[in-house]
Order: C-alpha cells, then structure tokens, then sequence
C-alpha cells in the first residue's frame, strides 16, 4: 500500500513537472492543412516550432502558401525567422476574443520581442478591430498601417495554442533588411562585450575560435561561461591543463548545430558537442523549469543566463558556470584532471586544431603556466612541480577543489535519478 501511495506522490511531481512543457505539437497541427505547408516548413528550419511547443499561452497568425513564398524567396532564413517571429503572439486570442478587446485595439508580445534586439515597440502587434467585424494587424511601431487582415480561425487549443490565418504578413520597420549572420560574425567580440572576457581570450589564444568559425557555417550554439564563472570556488587551475584538454574543454562550451532556447527547452535527448568524438561523449543533459534551462555536465550544472545573439544560423549564450566534462573532470577527485600521458592523446579531440607547440598553449594570462614537462608529448610530469597531480596536493590546497564537485556531484546525481524516472516512467 505504502509502496504504491509513494509511486503516485512521485508521479503526481513528475506530472507535475512536465505540466510546465506545453502538450501541443504545431507541427502535427499544421501538417492537417496543406496550405501552410510552407509556413509550417519555416517553423521547422528556423526551430520557431520549439519555441511554440515550449510555450503555454500562445497565438500563431499563419499565412497560406501564395504569401509566404511572396515573401520568403526574397530573404535569408534569419530575416524570415524575424518575420515569422512577429507573427507569433505570446498571448491567447481566439475569434470570440478578437472581438471583444476593450476599446477596439490592443498591443501584443510577440515572440519577436524576446530576442533581444527589438528596440522600442519593434516586438509588438497592433490589433485592432475594425469596423464591419473585420480585424486588423500592424506593426505596433508609430505610423504602420494595419495590413494584415484576419481571415479565419483555423484550431483552437484553449487557452493554450490559437491558429489564425491573416492575409499578408505582419512587417515591422527594419525588419527585412536587418544584416543576415555571415561567417564575418566577431564570435569573439560579441562575448567580449558580453561580459566573458576570459573565455573570449581563450578560444582565441587557443584557435578553437577557428573551429567556431568553422562550424558556424552550418550552425554553431555557444555556452559562453561569464568572466564571475571563471573566478568561482572548484572552478579547476586551467593552467594545470594540457593544450588539448583546453581545447577539449572549450569545445565542450559549444554545439555544432543551430540550438535557440526554445530548442534547447524541448530537448531531451542529450546533446553531443564540439568535442564529441570517438574517445569520449562530451555530452550535454538539459533541464527546464518553466523559462529556465539548466546544462548538466555529470560533474555539474548551469544555468542558461542571456542571450547574446540569436540568429540563425548562431546563437551565443552566456552561462553561470563553467561547464566542465565528466571525460576530464569526472573521474578524478583532484578538480584538475590527472590523465596519464598514455590516455590524454586518446581522449584529445580534434588534434588538428592543436598549434605545433602545445606546450606553449596555456594562455600566458592564466595563473603560473604549467611547466613545459606536462605536455602531452612529455613523461610523466615531476612528482615536486606544480602540476595537475592529485597525490601531491597539499590538503590544505586541495580543501575547494575536492568538497566542491562531490558536493556537486551529489546534485548531478540526484538530478539524473529525476531524469531517469522521468524516463521509465513517460
Ligand atoms: C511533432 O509532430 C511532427 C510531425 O507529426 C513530428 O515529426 C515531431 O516529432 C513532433 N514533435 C514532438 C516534439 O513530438
Ligand atoms: C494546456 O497547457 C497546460 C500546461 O501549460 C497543460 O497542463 C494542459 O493539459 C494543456 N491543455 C490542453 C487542452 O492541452
Ligand atoms: C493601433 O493602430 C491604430 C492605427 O494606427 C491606432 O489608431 C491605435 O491607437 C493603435 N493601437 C494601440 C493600442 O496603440
Ligand atoms: C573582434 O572584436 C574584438 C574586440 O571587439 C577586436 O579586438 C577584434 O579585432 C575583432 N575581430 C575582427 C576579425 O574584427
Ligand atoms: C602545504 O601547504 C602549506 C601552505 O601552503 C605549506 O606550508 C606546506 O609546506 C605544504 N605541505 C606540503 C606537504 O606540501
């Protein structure tokens, strides 16, 4: 009796839980109706379907496919994800309360303005209903014309999820010639700027920027830790790394695909990384709860901060923490990996990436710079030196290093057996 009255309570939380992830899927909804065939292609490729399915209070204005191919044909995938974003409104209106707004006109949010680079009423549609029954839609910046008329309701998911069809598409001022992402994006300006100096500085001295660069052409999501992050308690010495672990490290910070928050939110797989390679998963888990998204490591979370730059096909994240790999941090009590030389080339992603003299690599900015003797390439490192050797840490020295990740480890742990149950159990 005890045992099942347990089972329920576990599956009342866990329903629960999953109660904040909205049940409806806008894919499957669409595809009923050919005629937003391409719309709904859209909402696909610029992962807006993520976004809708993640959210629980929502309105989606579609287009048929004579508008949307007017439309499309002309602009990069970034700029149609902008205008595809206006015509999501983050409220929930049906024909009955379209019209019934008090006084006839009314600003709604829409996706768009959560995007971070919606200046004054960019984000916001103008509803207003129109004499004669019908309903207009316009960009709520001053001087838009109300363009876009409502035609019909299409579904209803009350008050989850409304499909209406408009006749033309909702443009606001500035909207079609925003500059499309390029590969001249400054990844690395743009953390700067953002306030992850630190690892702005290390991804160029290290050239995994490079990797970016290269990976962005076809889609590129990248976990920022903030410069705070670098400076917090169990955060290991990264000077105490080898070049490759460094590099392993930073490309664990990215993925190579085009993951925007809506995506990362409907997630449940986990999500392999730049370093995921044949010797080690460097993978990621994702939690939400309700707006929040939190990367699991194994070894620890963190939680998604801001957004940087979301723009198809890159997305710049910043993160709270450090993300650091279970391939590298996992195993060792020490909060620096002690890999013997014999493991470390294995476990070492993408050599190629590796400039000639990786012993040189720890950028020069970092606290005192390995000694030479601890590349790769080198013997076992001197048991005196200062190196990433657990057995001659000092007790006194190794105090944050070890109580942090087991303390952290603990939540890592509990949090998967959540995970799992969630699993066996939906
Ligand atoms: C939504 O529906 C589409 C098409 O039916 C399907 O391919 C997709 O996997 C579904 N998405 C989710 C999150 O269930
Ligand atoms: C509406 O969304 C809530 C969660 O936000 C969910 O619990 C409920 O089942 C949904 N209703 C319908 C009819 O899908
Ligand atoms: C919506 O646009 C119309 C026409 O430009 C305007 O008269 C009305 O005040 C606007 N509504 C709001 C809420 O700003
Ligand atoms: C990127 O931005 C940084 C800092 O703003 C600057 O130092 C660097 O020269 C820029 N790189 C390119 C290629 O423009
Ligand atoms: C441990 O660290 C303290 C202070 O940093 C130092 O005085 C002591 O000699 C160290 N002990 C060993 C065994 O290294």
């Amino acid at each position: 009796m005890s045992t099942l009255h347990i089972f329920f309570s576990i599956v009342s939380v866990l329903a629960a839980i999953a109660g904040t992830v909205a049940g409806h899927n806008i894919t499957a909804i669409l595809s009923e109706f050919p005629e937003y065939s391409d719309f709904n292609s859209y909402l696909t490729q610029t992962k807006l379907a993520d976004e809708i399915n993640s959210r629980g209070t929502v309105t989606v204005l579609v287009l048929n496919n004579g508008v949307v191919s007017a439309l499309a044909g002309k602009h990069p995938l970034s700029v149609i994800k902008g205008v595809l974003s206006l015509h999501i409104l983050l409220d929930y209106y049906d024909n009955k309360k379209l019209h019934a707004i008090s006084d006839g006109t009314t600003l709604s949010t829409t996706l768009y303005q959560t995007t971070g680079n919606a200046p004054g009423n960019v984000g916001f549609v103008n509803i207003t209903d129109l004499k004669g029954g019908k309903v207009g839609f316009g960009s709520a910046v001053a001087g838009s014309k109300l363009d876009s008329t409502y035609t019909k309701s299409v579904k209803q998911i009350p008050y989850n999820l409304s499909v209406l069809e408009i006749d033309a598409p909702i443009i606001a001022p500035g909207i079609l010639t925003a500059p499309a992402p390029s590969a001249d994006v400054n990844i690395s300006g743009l953390l700067d700027k953002a306030g992850c100096k630190t690892f702005a500085k290390l991804i160029t001295d290290t050239g995994v920027l490079k990797v970016y660069q290269t990976a962005a052409a076809n889609g590129l999501t990248v976990f920022a830790p903030s410069d705070e992050a670098f400076k917090a308690a169990g955060v290991p010495d990264l000077s105490t790394l080898s070049n490759a672990e460094l590099v392993a490290l930073l490309e664990y910070h990215a993925l190579g695909t085009y993951t925007p928050k809506g995506s990362l939110k409907t997630t449940k797989d986990p999500l392999s990384t730049l370093a995921t390679n044949g010797a080690g998963k460097y993978d990621l888990t994702v939690e939400t709860a309700g707006d929040s998204v939190t990367l699991d490591s194994g070894v620890a979370t963190s939680r998604l901060a801001s957004t940087v730059l979301d723009s198809t096909p890159l997305c710049l994240f910043t993160v709270d923490n450090v993300l650091l790999p279970t391939e590298l941090f996992g195993k060792s009590p020490s909060p620096a990996p002690s890999l013997s030389p014999e493991t470390s080339p294995a476990s070492a992603p993408a050599p190629d990436v590796l400039s000639p003299e990786p012993a040189a690599a720890p950028s020069p900015f970092l606290s005192p710079p390995a000694p030479p003797t601890s590349s790769p390439a080198a013997g076992p490192a001197p048991s005196d030196g200062p190196t990433a050797d657990s057995e001659n840490s000092n007790a006194s020295n190794a105090v944050d290093g070890v109580k942090a990740p087991s303390f952290m480890l603990a939540l890592a742990t509990t949090s998967s057996i959540a995970v799992m149950m969630s699993y066996v159990l939906f």
